[in-house]
């Protein structure tokens, strides 16, 4: 069933737990994800990206995502993940998102309040929520990264009356996130979650598990080097006021080993369906196992 995304945020904020937000892009993922919420009892958010958008249809990816959360026997919100385009965030709102990230990160402070209150003003006339982002993730293959400042964020959510707030403080997107031990700023989180009410968001909080990353390659993939943010980074992320986790790594590694393994194993089989139906049930172990991590289990 449909829930407002700042409801959900707002419990699991008073709760201490983390509210998933898997991604997907497609049937079968999706169904991973809603069977593993409904196990589990958790409150969830299901996003799709501006990418997913372009590969599969608006519609068509819309219509899978709302079917699913209208049929749900918990909570769900389906949520637009890094809008950057604002004739794309205003299609989503248009066709019925009730909840949309605009992502407008790589642009001045000055620029990213003006861009996010835009999306703010548009979206809440139609009852959708505000996810914004300051500061910038790490980008695969460079170093730099920019995390976010305790006081600007201050501002800038005064400023743009988001709901919610991404906040960069050393994960990035994808499977190689550190060169060594994952390492995230733990007292600038703590800063920010001092002086911003509203719950805060970590996206590139995947953890990928070595055994995933080694399944896919025991079935022929060639991963080397992945790094994801360790399980206790994560619990101390939640304690020090994250309330919205963004996974989709994890997620993909899950499905590719499934769709590995059953076509190495049965070499005679040329059926998908078959093939997907590993590979999402590989995908909801993952996502069961982060429902409670997270501490969303039994919260819907
Ligand atoms: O930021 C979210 C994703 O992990 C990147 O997704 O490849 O669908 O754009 P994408
Ligand atoms: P991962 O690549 O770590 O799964 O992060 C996903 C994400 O932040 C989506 O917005
Ligand atoms: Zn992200």
């Amino acid at each position: 069933m449909f829930k407002q995304a700042v409801s959900l945020l707002r419990q699991a904020k008073k709760g201490r737990y983390a509210l998933p937000s898997f991604n997907t892009s497609n049937l079968e993922v999706s169904k991973a994800i809603f069977q593993a919420a409904e196990k589990t009892k958790s409150p969830l958010m299901i996003q799709v990206t501006e990418s997913t958008i372009r590969y599969a249809g608006l519609e068509n990816v819309f219509g899978i995502v709302q079917e699913f959360e209208r049929n749900a026997k918990v909570p769900v919100c389906v949520h637009l993940d890094h809008g950057k385009h604002l004739s794309l965030i205003k299609n989503c709102i248009d066709i019925g998102f009730k909840s949309v990230m605009v992502d407008a990160s790589k642009y001045s402070l000055k620029k990213n309040i003006a861009i996010t209150k835009k999306v703010v003003l548009m979206a809440k006339s139609k009852g959708c929520s505000v996810e914004a982002e300051l500061g910038a993730l790490k980008r695969l293959g460079s170093s730099d990264s920019h995390l976010t400042d305790p006081q600007e964020a201050k501002f800038f959510v005064e400023k743009t009356n988001c709901d919610s707030l991404a906040v960069a403080i050393g994960t990035s997107h994808g499977a190689h996130k550190f060169k060594g031990k994952s390492k995230l700023d733990f007292s600038r989180l703590k800063e920010i979650n001092e002086l911003v009410s509203v719950p805060l968001v970590l996206h590139g909080a995947s953890s990928v598990p070595k055994e995933l990353v080694q399944k896919c390659n025991r079935f022929g993939a060639k991963i080397s080097k992945a790094k994801g943010v360790s399980e206790t980074d994560l619990k101390k992320a939640i304690k020090f006021g994250v309330a919205k986790i963004n996974i989709d790594t994890d997620l993909r590694l899950a499905f590719t080993a499934g769709m590995r393994e059953f076509y190495a194993k049965n070499p005679k089989d040329f059926d998908p369906r078959n093939a997907l139906l590993l590979a999402q049930d590989l995908t909801q172990k993952v996502c069961v196992h982060k429902l409670v991590l997270f501490g969303a289990k039994g919260k819907a």
